[in-house]
């Protein structure tokens, strides 16, 4: 890992050397284009990521926003190879560079979010955006440019900032990247969307090889379970009475304290251990709630291998 990030970074300078950091040379500006629900919202100090934004947005034939640092990035502001204010902004965890332009995101449901890499991460002006307005309910396809960094790192890293929010992987584009390349992204995301907003109120659970159908929440959490599907895992037994395992990604947690816990039910422990109950009882603790299985029986007491699947 350690490894791939010195390749990475190391790859980064080779590249950026051998294509310079450019200098701004439009203008910034907000630009409102057409109405509809979607909108590409975007970082960009030295114009590429702008170029790519305005390509999305014209392919999307969405509304376009630029996000305006109240202290423009100046050439020597982002000199990598110096103490420049980049370098020290995403070295110092609490930097939040203030934004110029008031942002009115709330009429859009998607929101491709657009940004430079700075040393494998998100510039910090896009955690003072994430601060700043309600992205809660809205799909957040984020995409970037760099040397040569994916933009995998920082997506991670956003999610951890707020894992309430509804984070697709996005992608990374090289500033030449084709025509092709950005209609299969916004084609790939549209799927997704369609996916995602589908009413699936069912999923099938195979339990030890037996199908049962599980009766999903109208909530984030139960639509997180539905994007990971189809989802193979082993769950383990815990206290004669439940299943569980710890996902590698965290849920969008609306938890509450049930009092019992009926037999059947699916729910998310803290913000990312799935737990199926296979007993009824009473319980003092918090969950937020997945869904329920009907006639699900005593699972009995050795763990088991669990599947979820779109139906
Ligand atoms: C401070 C700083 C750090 C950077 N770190 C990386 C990096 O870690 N990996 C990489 O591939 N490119 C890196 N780059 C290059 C930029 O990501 C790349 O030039 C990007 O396309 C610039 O986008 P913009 O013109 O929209 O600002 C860095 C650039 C700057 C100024």
């Amino acid at each position: 890992m350690k490894r791939k990030i010195i390749l990475s970074v190391f790859a980064f300078i080779v590249l950026f050397t051998l294509t310079g950091c450019g200098s701004k040379k439009e203008t910034s500006k907000t630009e409102v284009k057409t109405n509809n629900n979607s909108v590409v919202l975007y970082f960009s100090a030295t114009g590429t990521t702008k170029k790519i934004a305005e390509r999305i947005s014209r392919e999307l034939n969405s509304d376009i926003i630029e996000i305006i640092p109240k202290e423009e990035y100046k050439e020597e502001d982002l000199d990598y190879n110096s103490d420049c204010r980049a370098n020290r902004e995403q070295n110092d965890s609490s930097a939040r560079p203030e934004i110029k332009n008031k942002i009115d995101i709330s009429k859009y449901d998607t929101i491709y979010l657009g940004y430079p890499i700075w040393w494998g991460m998100n510039p910090k002006i896009i955690l003072t955006l994430l601060d700043s307005y309600d992205f809660i309910g809205k799909a957040i396809i984020p995409f970037c440019t760099s040397g040569s960094t994916d933009i995998s790192g920082s997506v991670e890293a956003l999610r951890q900032y707020n894992p309430k929010l509804n984070i697709k992987d996005g992608k990374r584009f090289a500033a030449n990247s084709s025509e092709a390349e950005i209609i299969d992204f916004i084609d790939r995301n549209k799927i997704d969307k369609e996916t995602s907003n589908k009413e699936t109120s069912k999923m099938k659970v195979t339990i030890d090889g037996k199908e049962y159908t599980l009766n999903l929440e109208n909530n984030d959490a139960a639509k997180k379970l539905v994007q990971l599907a189809p989802l193979e895992v082993t769950m383990e037994e815990l206290n004669g009475n439940e299943k569980y395992i710890y996902l590698s990604s965290d849920f969008p947690v609306d938890s509450y304290k049930p009092g019992n816990i009926k037999q059947g039910d699916v729910m998310l422990f803290d913000t990312s251990c799935l737990v199926i109950f296979y007993k009824s009882f009473d319980t003092p603790y918090s969950y937020t709630k997945i869904g329920h299985i009907d006639n699900l029986p005593n699972l009995g007491s050795s763990n088991v291998s669990v599947k979820f699947e779109s139906e």
